[in-house]
């Protein structure tokens, strides 16, 4: 009966031992399997078996073409299901899927030969406007998993064509094709005008703005010459700056500067003329 007894009370201790054990042995490993699991993670995200790469940023010329490289390497060889170039709102612009190359804007893919260990997709975007700006995406479906990189692609400053025309009572300037927006500031001499004119702005559907700014003058103002320049708030610069001769008379024809300077200097010759034969 004592033997009886101490056995069982060798069981239960051992049963508890056991237990305890096995709660000590699951905690020891899954709090291990924690450490292991975050480890893994960690490691997965620094040496990735599938590298993909584009340039973060990507300063585009207006009305210049652009190009945007995206270029896959590994140590290991993979399949390529799915490669593309992307905007932001998962609109495709050039696509590799079954080897077959789908675009819609310049688009190149290109392999080493007999490698399978690198690619290079290639988009390039013509004529760079304003409304292109923004991020592109480069996506990748492999036998390796999905990778994905961006490219932000920004503009620098626009400027096309400068006009200006003037009558008895107003001068104006027109800067055409400006981005970003901008005013103009007025000067005569040694005033500044800019209080007293009206500039107005017109956006296009590629982004790009016209700046027309109107100057009331008294006609005995004009025989001193204007500047108008175009200033962009935004680059904190002024991207254009013209002197116009005005002359004080109406001109006939005053659609075109030059004409107007021309106009200027016969007038000047033709005074000196006067002077000199008086
Ligand atoms: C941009 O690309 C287009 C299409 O290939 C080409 O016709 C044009 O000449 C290029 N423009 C510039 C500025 O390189
Ligand atoms: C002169 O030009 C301004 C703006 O360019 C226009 O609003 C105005 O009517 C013109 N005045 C005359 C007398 O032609
Ligand atoms: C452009 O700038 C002008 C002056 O700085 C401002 O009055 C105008 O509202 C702006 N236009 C747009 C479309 O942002
Ligand atoms: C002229 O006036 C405008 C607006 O008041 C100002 O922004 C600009 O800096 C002035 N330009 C000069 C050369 O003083
Ligand atoms: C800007 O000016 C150009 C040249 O005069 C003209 O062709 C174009 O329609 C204008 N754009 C807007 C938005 O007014």
């Amino acid at each position: 009966m004592f033997k009886e007894l101490s056995f069982i009370l060798r069981a239960r201790t051992e049963f508890v031992l056991g237990w305890v054990s096995i709660v000590w042995f699951t905690s020891i490993v899954g709090s291990s399997n924690v450490i292991h699991l975050s480890n893994n993670t960690f490691s997965r995200q620094s040496t990735r078996e599938l590298e993909l790469q584009t340039s973060p940023q990507v300063v585009a010329q207006c009305g210049k073409n652009v190009t945007l490289e995206c270029d896959v390497s590994s140590s290991s060889e993979f399949d390529i299901k799915k490669f593309a170039w992307m905007t932001a709102e998962s609109k495709h612009l050039c696509q590799l899927e079954d080897g077959k190359l789908d675009h819609k804007v310049l688009c190149e893919s290109k392999a080493e030969p007999l490698n399978k260990h690198r690619h290079r997709l290639t988009l390039t975007l013509t004529n760079m406007m304003p409304a292109n700006q923004g991020e592109y995406i480069c996506k990748l479906y492999s036998s390796l998993g999905v990778e994905n990189r961006r490219t932000v692609v920004t503009l620098e400053e626009c400027l096309g064509s400068f006009d200006f025309s003037n009558n008895q009572s107003h001068v104006e300037c027109q800067f055409h094709g400006v981005y970003p927006n901008g005013t103009v500031h007025w000067l005569q001499g040694s005033s500044n005008l800019t209080d007293s004119a009206t500039t107005q702005t017109e956006q296009d559907q590629h982004g790009l703005y016209n700046v027309t700014s109107t100057l009331k003058v008294q006609p005995g103002d004009m025989s001193q010459p204007y500047t108008c320049s175009l200033w962009i708030p935004a680059s904190m610069k002024y991207l254009s700056s013209q002197k116009l001769d005005v002359v004080k008379p109406p001109i006939p024809d005053t659609s075109s500067g030059s004409s107007v300077k021309l106009q200027w200097i016969c007038i000047m010759v033709g005074t000196l003329m006067v002077k000199f034969i008086i």
